[in-house]
């Protein structure tokens, strides 16, 4: 990656909170700047920014600019509070956005004096942002032997599916899905990536290829309805994605197409690997399906679509236009149908007793 955006969150010189803005890449490199909690819950809502991680460390500094805003309202209380509710409805899967709010509240819970709850307001937010990139790093790291087991057996390339963007555009660095092969491709293990396009926001061909590139990791885009078929060839050595939820018995919501992508692994014994913060557990579940909320979003993502022309962005309309669309976020992969949850402790199945070996603390 550019050294630019070595990371997706910065401060400028200018001390201005930055961000890239997604909805324009892979074509255009725009840079963002969120000086308002209200732009910060446009930029999660819009996906200006997206990706579980990085929703959350931009919700806690949102919660910094709010404290700011408050000390300038005739209720600052009032004010806070609208604005935490604000930044908690922007969506309403990826549980990392309610941890975030979660934690930077409770930091200021004893905290009456606004100019001291900015402090802490910000250096939380600059904590999360931190301990993200560490989550990260270790994630490739516990990651890494994996795709070096399957490289020692094949001696050649290793072919790695993956779905939607769980790299770096969607975390602080290193990102969650790519942390591994990133960490492989730096050890010189060849790796080629399968990059599904992710309709209808295009998050695979989209950002995921830019990143690979970025990184000099080889991929191929391909429609979202290539995996099976490619499995069925043993033209997939391993499928690796995110989540932006995972319950406690180890249901896994990511972004939408994801559960296909696993009934075929499991159709063709391709391992599929979560890789996932442990921010990202939702502790408080246990079934995906019955409890993790599914964000719907505007129908008009599916009905157009985005891409460059003669150096321009322009959309275009794909159906009659009039056409009804339905666009479901996400789905959740049931626990049984995944190999293992690579986090930041190290693998472990996909179950309740599997999770709680990792996480004793939360017996
Ligand atoms: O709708 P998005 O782009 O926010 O969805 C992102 C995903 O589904 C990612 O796989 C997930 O958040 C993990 S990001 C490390």
């Amino acid at each position: 990656m550019q050294q630019n955006f070595k990371r997706t969150i910065w401060f400028n010189e200018e001390g201005t909170l930055q961000v890239l803005d997604q909805r324009y890449l892979p074509h255009q490199t725009r840079i963002h700047s969120l000086l308002h909690s209200q732009e910060v819950v446009t930029a999660i809502k819009d996906m200006i920014v997206r990706g579980a991680p990085l929703i959350g460390a931009t919700a806690a500094y949102g919660i910094w600019l709010a404290c700011k805003e408050a000390t300038n309202d005739a209720n600052p209380n009032h004010y806070f509070e609208q604005q935490m509710n604000a930044l908690a409805q922007s969506r309403p899967t990826a549980v990392n956005l309610f941890w975030a709010i979660e934690r930077v509240r409770k930091a200021l819970s004893d905290i009456p004096s606004w100019e001291k709850r900015i402090e802490i307001a910000l250096q939380t937010a600059n904590e999360i942002v931190e301990e993200d990139v560490e989550i990260c790093r270790k994630i490739g790291a516990f990651g890494l032997p994996i795709i070096e087991k399957i490289y020692q057996q094949k001696q050649k390339t290793v072919n790695v599916l993956t779905h939607c963007n769980a790299g770096r555009l969607g975390c602080i660095e290193w990102g969650t899905a790519t942390s591994p092969l990133y960490q492989a491709h730096d050890k010189g293990i060849p790796v080629h990536v399968w990059v599904d396009e992710t309709r209808p926001r295009n998050q695979g061909f989209n950002l995921t290829a830019w990143e690979l590139e970025q990184y000099g990791i080889p991929y191929t885009v391909i429609t979202d309805n290539t995996g099976g078929h490619l499995m069925q060839h043993q033209m997939v050595d391993m499928v690796i994605v995110g989540t932006d939820r995972t319950t406690r018995k180890g249901d896994v919501a990511n972004k939408i197409g994801t559960y296909l992508k696993a009934l075929a692994a499991k159709d063709n014994q391709v391992p599929f690997y979560v890789a996932l913060p442990s921010t990202t557990i939702d502790w408080t579940i246990a079934d995906g399906l019955k409890e993790i909320p599914i964000e719907e979003r505007n129908e008009e993502e599916v009905k157009w679509i985005q891409g460059s022309h003669a150096g321009e962005i322009v959309s275009v309309l794909l159906t009659p236009a009039n056409a009804k669309a339905a666009n479901y976020g996400f789905d959740v992969t049931p626990a049984r149908l995944i190999t293992g949850l690579i986090t930041e402790r190290g693998i472990c199945e996909a179950n309740e007793a599997g999770l709680l070996r990792l996480f004793p603390e939360r017996v």
